[in-house]
Order: C-alpha cells, then sequence, then structure tokens
C-alpha cells in the first residue's frame, strides 16, 4: 500500500501525488467515484457557494480530438511531437476529473476566496483518491489554459480549469520528494 492508512496523520504524511502516466488500472469503480467526489466536495467555501464543479471524462478519444484541435488552432506550426504530447495527456490514468472554478458573479464573496476554495477541492480530491486507496495526480499544463478546451468541456466563460486530476493505481512506488523546510515558512509573530 502506498498511503499508510492506519491513521490520519500518517496518511498525511505518507500521501504524495501519483504521476499521471505512471497511474494504471483499476481506477474507482462507479460507486467509489462518486464517494470520492462527495468527500471532495467536503471543502471550505465562504458563503456555501460551492463555486466548483467536476467533470468526469468518460471520452477519452473525445479529450484528445478536443486538445488537440485547441491546441492546432492557437499553434498552427505544432510539430508532431507536441500533438503526441497532447495526445498522451488526455490519454492518462484509468479516471480523470476535471476540476472547474465556478465562480458565482455577483456575489459579495471575493472572486479570490472563491477560486482558492476551488484550489482547495482539488487538494481534496487528491485526499478522498488517496484515502480510498488510490493516487491522484494534479495537472495544469497547456490544456488547463485554453479557452477552447475549457468551453469543450462544457465550461462556460468566467469557469476556469483548476485542475486535471488523473486518478489510478501507481505503477510503480511513490517516490517522496523535497519537502519545505519548515523553518523558512513557519515563524511567530
Ligand atoms: C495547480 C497545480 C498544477 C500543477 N500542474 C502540473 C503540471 O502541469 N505538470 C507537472 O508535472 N506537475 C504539475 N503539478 C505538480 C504535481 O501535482 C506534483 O506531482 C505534485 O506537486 C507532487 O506533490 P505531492 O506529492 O506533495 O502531492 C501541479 C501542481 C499544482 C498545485
Amino acid at each position: 500500500m502506498f498511503n499508510d492508512l492506519s491513521s490520519p496523520a500518517a496518511f498525511l504524511a505518507t500521501r504524495r501525488s501519483g504521476k499521471p502516466r505512471d497511474l494504471a488500472a483499476p481506477g474507482p469503480d462507479d460507486a467509489t467515484l462518486a464517494r470520492m467526489l462527495e468527500l471532495a466536495a467536503r471543502t471550505p467555501d465562504h458563503g456555501k457557494l460551492a463555486p466548483w464543479r467536476f467533470v468526469i471524462v468518460d471520452d477519452r478519444d473525445r479529450l484528445a480530438a478536443l486538445i488537440i484541435e485547441a491546441y492546432r488552432a492557437e499553434r498552427p506550426g505544432a510539430s508532431a511531437t507536441e500533438i503526441a504530447a497532447m495526445d498522451q495527456f488526455a490519454r492518462q490514468a484509468p479516471t480523470l476529473v476535471v476540476v472547474l472554478s465556478s465562480p458565482r458573479a455577483g456575489s459579495h464573496i471575493p472572486l479570490f476566496e472563491q477560486e482558492m476554495s476551488a484550489g482547495a477541492a482539488c487538494m481534496n480530491l487528491l485526499h478522498a483518491a488517496g484515502a480510498l486507496g488510490f493516487a491522484a495526480g494534479w495537472l495544469t499544463g497547456w490544456p488547463a489554459f485554453s479557452d477552447a478546451v475549457r468551453g469543450g468541456l462544457g465550461g462556460a466563460a468566467g469557469e476556469r480549469i483548476v485542475g486535471f486530476v488523473f486518478i489510478g493505481t501507481p505503477g510503480r512506488a511513490l517516490e517522496e520528494r523535497p519537502r519545505p523546510d519548515m523553518d523558512k515558512i513557519v515563524c511567530r509573530w
């Protein structure tokens, strides 16, 4: 098991992202994925706006075609290598959830707070995946900043892609990475 689920603190201390390209089957079944999203939605949000939503991507061929078409439209001279990278991006891991920031226009809650809540929902989805025995990886990359990709996924103007969260089972051990020097990021005031 790649995450230590023996206690909440042990889980938080051992959870780490999986590289999406290394995530293999099995992914969560439909009931487990629904539970995962329910857990992810238990995220702090000022004003109870739920200013985020989840798009489960079932059709990877369609996603690859959407991303490649958008990429070619923006970069007509794209090389075969670039196109292959976009195709590969769309096909990683058995399960993919796109987290959209979906701020409520006209709310008195500042946009910044709503977008922070969307980021928190993304992180919470990583935690939910880990807690249910899977690994997940959060990517943005070129597709996350393409209006055409966002629109093709059903995102309205004003919505933004917060992340592509790829979920599955690690095909290899999850390596630890350097963590922040706590002395540099904690102070007393
Ligand atoms: C908003 C956001 C976008 C990211 N986009 C990418 C990306 O496009 N490509 C990448 O290699 N890593 C990206 N990462 C980093 C990965 O998620 C990385 O694997 C992660 O930071 C590993 O940390 P962890 O083990 O503590 O979860 C992104 C992280 C965040 C928060």
